[in-house]
């Protein structure tokens, strides 16, 4: 499957080639931002970025605040925090914080919790993060061309009380679809494409940039960040000759566990936090290898071990444990249950899909529907008159069935809550784990739950983007 993307993907080996040496894992500056304060500016502007080295061409992007990834906000824990955006685009724009559990007029999807933000005005955001953890900001106004030509940032909020780490780093893994000339394709919802994985590139970045490797040390304990902000690529990381645990899923702590079969699964909008014990042999280099679809992996970058000798002989002694976000804990014996049914795309299996039998299409991509959730496709983006599909009593615990009956993988993202998966078809989760985006393999029977306290408007969509603005969306209503 997936056999289309082959010529694109293997294109990127002829960018790797002239990549260069890169050793860098340095942050995004911070303008628009007082140290120490929870205030930030951020302006989305066009802007130029070297994303596949130096002796490749500059594209031409969409950036918050000029670099790809945009502006890193770190926020803390419990305090309020402000974020005035500025939009320097000549179309509508928003900002979405994704996985952050704010009140609903700060969630930034157009026409549903404020208004677009038009070309030359701004929005205050005002909210207090009540998680700490990794999580990051997009737009939430056409989005698949606008995260697709760059528009996307890393946010950290910090614990209270860290754990204990030699180096705290992030990497922000963009997926890209570059042209020769470095440009960014054109061909943004393609429906043959919509209907099918997506628009997967042929460019990986990590924090902006091709990289052929990041710097390390023997011996030290890293905790590292890992972002999914692609439109549309999963990964599956394996670490060469290194044992990731896992100790935060989408900003959530959970167990610290080792991935399953040693592959880090990281669908869109994902976020997973590993403890990273560094064992290698100074002066050596490890690959960290992207092979999720079947026949093209490749490495998004090496680990390359410097030549000091190792900082400690043992790894470091102190709690690897990440402490709980205050989430409020479902009451499963009285929950109400909900199926959310996903269907259609290519390949399904169904009668009605490809003859629109069953589509309702509320707007946008001329009509062009391609899936649904329990029969009903809103399509585009955020807009106005999007009706909830559900709706929850403020406090009442839910249970949804996610079903995804389609040939397809879908990444579904609830705004404003976080979901604890209970079990995988028919099978409990070995680790109680909390997620925003919960990654469905085709024909995965996933079931979620969460108590419905935060009251609003809330979508629900694949943040696979195509998808999403193919009718992989719905609204659910807290009131
Ligand atoms: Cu990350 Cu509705 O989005
Ligand atoms: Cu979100
Ligand atoms: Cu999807």
């Amino acid at each position: 499957m997936n056999t289309e993307f082959n010529g694109l993907v293997s294109r990127r080996g002829l960018l790797r080639t002239g990549a260069g040496l890169l050793l860098t894992t340095a942050l995004p500056p911070l303008p628009g931002h007082a140290a120490g304060s929870n205030e930030y500016r951020i302006a989305a502007a066009p802007a130029r970025a070297r994303l596949a080295g130096d002796s490749r061409p500059e594209t031409d992007v969409w950036a918050y605040n000029g670099t790809i990834p945009g502006s890193l906000v770190r926020l803390r824990q419990g305090e309020p925090a402000r974020l005035v955006v500025e939009n320097r685009l000549d179309q509508e724009t928003t900002v979405h914080w994704h996985g952050i559990r704010l009140p609903n007029a700060m969630d930034g999807v157009p026409g549903l919790t404020q208004p677009p933000i038009k070309p030359g005005g701004s929005f205050v955001y005002e909210f207090t993060p009540p998680d700490a953890g990794t999580f990051w900001y997009h737009p939430h106004a056409n989005s698949l061309d606008q995260l697709g030509r760059g528009l996307a940032g890393p946010v950290i909020v910090e614990e209270r009380e860290p754990v204990a780490v030699d180096r705290d780093l992030l990497w922000f893994l963009t997926d890209w679809r570059l042209t020769d000339e470095g440009g960014i394709a054109s061909g943004f919802g393609n429906r043959m494409e919509a209907a099918m994985s997506g628009r997967v590139g042929n460019t990986v970045t990590l924090n902006g940039r091709l990289s052929e490797a990041e710097p390390v040390r023997a011996g030290e304990r890293i905790r590292l960040r890992l972002v999914n902000g692609s439109l549309a690529r999963i990964m599956a990381l394996r670490f060469e000759g290194h044992r990731p645990l896992i100790v935060a899923i989408d900003g959530q702590p959970c167990d610290p566990h080792e991935p399953e079969g040693s592959r880090i699964l990281l669908g869109p909008a994902m976020r997973i936090d590993v403890m990273l014990y560094m064992q290698g042999a100074p002066g050596r280099r490890y690959g960290v290898i992207d092979d999720f679809y079947d026949g093209l992996s490749y490495p998004v970058t090496q680990l390359a071990y410097d030549e000091q000798r190792a900082l400690r002989e043992h790894p470091l002694d102190a709690p690897l444990e990440l402490s709980r976000n205050p989430l409020p804990e479902p009451d499963l014996a009285a929950a109400e249950r909900h199926d959310l049914t996903l269907q259609g795309g290519m390949m399904s299996g169904m009668g009605g899909m490809q003859g629109g039998g069953m589509m309702h299409g509320m707007m946008g991509m001329g009509g062009g529907a391609a899936w649904a959730i329990n029969g009903m496709s809103m399509t585009g983006d955020g807009h106005a008159g999007m009706e909830p599909a559900l709706t929850f009593q403020r406090g009442r615990s839910i249970i949804l069935m996610l079903r995804n009956e389609t040939a397809w993988w879908h990444p579904m993202h609830l705004h404003g809550h976080s979901l604890a998966v209970l079990s995988r078809n028919g099978r409990p989760v070995s680790h109680r784990q909390w997620q925003d985006t919960v990654l469905m393999a085709p024909k995965d029977i996933v079931e979620v739950a969460f108590v419905a306290d935060n009251p609003g408007d809330w979508m629900l969509h694949c943040h696979v983007m195509d998808h999403q603005m193919a009718g992989l969306m719905t609204v659910l209503r807290v009131a």
